[in-house]
């Protein structure tokens, strides 16, 4: 029952200012739907939303785990044989030097983890812009100031290395690379990687390298670990079971320390400490890890074949449209188009969500340079559904604001 003589329940400040684009612009979709709108999704990276299924040979691990009564808990860094599996996937990318492999609830819990385990109040992770928005909103919730830097658009989405260097100060932690990208599906050259290693190298940064599409090239090829081109940078390399194993809800990431032993120790036990106090990650999901790294893999290339075409169909369709253009991404499911006719995307995307039922996200949910507007595309969905979007998107952009 409202108690009326009672205050409301202040929630705490930090909570101010944290914004996550990709699930707060459904309430604008709901309204949309509301109004008699039938709704297109391109705005969840989800896979399994669409036709793409979890492997059986996990779906039956995870089964039979369960069946075996094996419910309880873990060790808190993960189950031995999930550790190991991990271990030896990242030793077949090159990375050496391994300190510390351990398992959370998502990648995101270990990147949570990682950053409450290294920075203070008042210190500064750089992020990358456009990014996605999981870093920032936990360094707000740690009471660490933005520090973005740039991708270039006009170089295919690559780190800005000057603006990088421009940013940098005493109070700089950590450099967080998320490659392949997401938003905007593009892959670093090795220089790139190089230099972004250079500049850790010199003012002692850790690397934060979030590799969760690592394995979504769209073409010929593999992508490059930054951690396998340095035994001396500290890296945290982050991986799960989300993407390219078809399991976001499953809730099952990784984390992979390298670099000097001696110098990653103190946050490796840190680390530790917040593993310990959360008990462990969910157990039976973790009877996955050895056969999603170990077992047969052709989905992926299944997956990657299905994701090529949406991919050049969505390029193709989004560089026909004349006030927009779109970089063609390299890997992942995401494009990250330009709107170019001046109109801003905080009033462009949701005119074209009420408009048309064509849900995609905000460029400022990632981050973009002042004075430019983009929004993200999942181009997930199957041919016809991307197809009826793009001619929606298509008619929409050749109306005038009213
Ligand atoms: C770059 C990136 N990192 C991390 C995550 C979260 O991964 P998980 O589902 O393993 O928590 C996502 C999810 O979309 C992502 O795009």
């Amino acid at each position: 029952m409202a108690s009326p003589q009672r205050p409301p329940i202040t929630p705490a400040k930090r909570t101010e200012h944290i914004k996550y684009a990709v699930r707060d612009i459904i309430l604008v979709a709901e309204q949309a739907r509301r109004a008699g709108r039938e709704l297109l999704y391109l705005n969840i990276g989800d896979p399994n939303k669409f036709d793409f299924e979890t492997p059986p040979h996990l779906v039956e691990a995870i089964y039979r785990a369960l069946r075996e009564n094996r419910t309880g808990y873990a060790p808190s860094e993960g189950i031995p044989e999930a550790l190991e599996a991990i271990r030896a996937d990242a030793e077949a990318r090159g990375i050496r030097e391994i300190q510390d492999v351990f398992v959370g609830n998502g990648g995101s819990e270990c990147i949570e983890l990682a950053l409450t385990s290294l920075c203070n109040e008042g210190e500064k992770v750089m992020t990358p812009s456009p990014g996605y928005p999981l870093y920032t909103a936990v360094l707000a919730k740690l009471g660490c100031p933005e520090n973005p830097y740039y991708l270039d658009e006009a170089s295919g989405w690559q780190p800005d290395l000057d603006d990088i260097r421009a940013k940098l100060d005493a109070r700089t932690r950590a450099i967080v690379l998320i490659n392949p990208n997401n938003p905007t599906g593009s892959v670093c050259e090795r220089k790139t990687l190089e230099g972004i290693l250079e500049l850790a190298a010199r003012h002692d940064l850790v690397v934060f390298a979030d590799e969760i599409y690592d394995r979504l090239l769209l073409g010929d090829g593999q992508t490059t670990s930054i951690a396998a081109l340095s035994r001396e940078v500290p890296v945290l390399t982050f991986n799960g079971l989300s993407k390219a194993y078809l399991g976001p809800g499953l809730r099952m990431g990784w984390c992979i320390m390298s670099g000097p032993a001696e110098r990653l120790a103190p946050l490796r036990e840190a680390i530790h400490k917040f593993l310990r106090a959360r008990l462990c990650a969910n157990t039976p999901i973790q009877h996955a890890i050895v056969p999603a790294l170990q077992g047969d893999q052709s989905h992926i290339d299944a997956m990657r074949r299905k994701l090529t075409a949406r991919r050049d169909l969505t390029v193709r369709a989004l560089n026909a449209i004349p006030g927009l253009s779109c970089v063609s991404p390299s890997a992942a499911f995401y494009a990250f188009p330009r709107i170019a006719t001046g109109e801003p995307d905080e009033t462009f995307i949701p005119r074209l969500i009420a408009e048309t039922g064509v849900v995609v996200v905000p460029g400022n949910g990632f981050g973009q340079r002042p004075g430019t507007a983009h929004f993200r595309v999942v181009f997930l969905p199957p041919e016809p559904i991307l197809e009826r979007a793009y001619r929606e998107l298509a008619a929409f952009t050749a109306r005038r604001p009213e």
